[in-house]
């Protein structure tokens, strides 16, 4: 029994494969400053690295808080400062970067250009240059697959000529464009382009595909298939994902140099995601419905190829969509509807509601 109150067959011990990152790192013991370490993937990346044995500095201006990192939170260093603004001394004693920070989906971009703009494109751009300047080679990059959207569909891998469609996508690509050039100056720039995540961590997105599904057949029990649920989608899961960035931390300079690799499990239809997530809570006893409703009037359908990392680093995803809901259905609380609709797990939410307390907090304080 799990503590949602059902038997769930567990998760036979075969089906916990490798995805090839080494048992051990080439060092023990260097100082890893992870941008974002608070976020989604961060709060999953972090304590990896950590049981690897690197030192690791956090630097976030925590939008969601300090809670999630509370099971790691003694074992970090943590600089609350933002991206636009690094504080020199942050990368004092710093070996390597993984760069998460900034805007991470459409709609906070969107909701204010300029800003995602100044984190995710001249940030990132800023922070390279930083790293070079003061001799730290390593730069992992959160870049991301959405940079395929628009573009004939069908599959695509790291050669493709981008057409990046909105705020987000260009953003991601000025940053990759900025760090390729000081690749070619000897930072040691890796840019992965990551699918959609999916998955549990400490710092839960429920405005994610396949997140949002489990969501939504907890709560409402239906789940709506836009336009049929045709379009393809990469995707990945977030263990996986943080593995990934960490075989890009210690790869050979000399092979990922450079280089973009897109990060991926598979590409899947929309309607087969849904199906997955009903199948799986229907194992619960619970009642979950399929609907197709209309397309909306934008839609993201693009598809690409995992080949180039496994490769040449030897890395494939491994975790699937059934696994990951399965393990997400056993630790979330099914039944907390509160939590799950907590607008701290919907990035755009709660960046409107932080922008409208924002002006109210001054005159709160004077009433308390
Ligand atoms: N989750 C995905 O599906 C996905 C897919 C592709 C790429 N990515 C990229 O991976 C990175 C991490 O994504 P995530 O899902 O963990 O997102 P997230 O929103 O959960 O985490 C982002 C973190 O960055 C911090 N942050 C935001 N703006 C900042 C700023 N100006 N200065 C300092 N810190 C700032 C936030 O507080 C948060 O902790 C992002 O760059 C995102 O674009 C994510």
């Amino acid at each position: 029994m799990t503590k949602n109150g059902h038997s769930r067959s567990p998760l036979p011990k075969r089906s916990v494969r490798s995805n090839g990152l080494p048992p051990e790192p080439p060092e023990r013991g260097r100082t890893v400053l992870v941008t974002g370490g608070g976020g989604y993937i961060g709060c999953v990346l972090v304590p990896r690295l950590l049981e690897r044995g690197y030192r690791v500095r956090v630097l976030d201006v925590l939008y969601w808080g300090e809670g999630p990192l509370a099971s790691f939170r003694d074992r970090i260093e943590l600089v609350e400062a933002d991206i636009r603004a690094v504080p020199p001394e942050a990368l004092d004693g710093i070996d390597g970067v993984i760069h998460l920070a900034g805007l991470s989906n459409d709609p906070t971009a969107e909701y204010d250009p300029e800003a995602n703009w100044q984190m995710n494109a001249v940030g990132t751009g800023a922070l390279g240059r930083a790293c070079l300047e003061r001799g730290i080679e390593r730069f992992v990059f959160a870049s991301s697959c959405s940079l395929y959207d628009g573009l004939p569909l069908g599959m695509h891998d790291e050669s493709a000529e981008l057409r990046p469609v909105g705020a987000y996508a260009t953003s991601k690509r000025y940053a990759e464009e900025a760090l390729l050039a000081l690749a070619s100056e000897g930072l040691t720039a890796v840019l992965l382009r990551n699918g959609t995540v999916y998955g549990y961590s400490p710092r839960m997105r429920y405005d994610l595909v396949v997140n949002t599904f489990v969501k939504d057949a907890l709560l409402q029990e239906r789940l709506l298939l836009h336009g049929g649920g045709w379009m393809w989608r990469p995707l990945v899961d977030v263990c996986d994902v943080s593995d990934a960035m960490i075989v890009a931390l210690e790869a050979d300079a000399d092979l990922v140099r450079g280089e973009i690799f897109n990060v991926l499990h598979s590409n899947y239809q929309i309607r087969e995601l849904a199906m997955l997530v009903a199948g799986s809570v229907q194992l619960m006893g619970r009642r979950v419905e399929l609907e197709e409703v209309p397309a909306p009037e934008l839609t993201r359908d693009y598809e690409c190829s995992n080949a180039k990392l496994a490769v040449h680093l030897g890395f494939s995803p491994s975790r699937s969509v059934v696994e990951a809901v399965h393990d997400l259905l056993g630790r979330v609380d099914i039944t907390d509807r509160t939590s799950l609709s907590d607008p701290r797990h919907y990035n755009i939410r709660w960046l409107e509601l932080l922008n409208e307390l924002r002006p109210r907090l001054g005159r709160l304080d004077a009433v308390t």
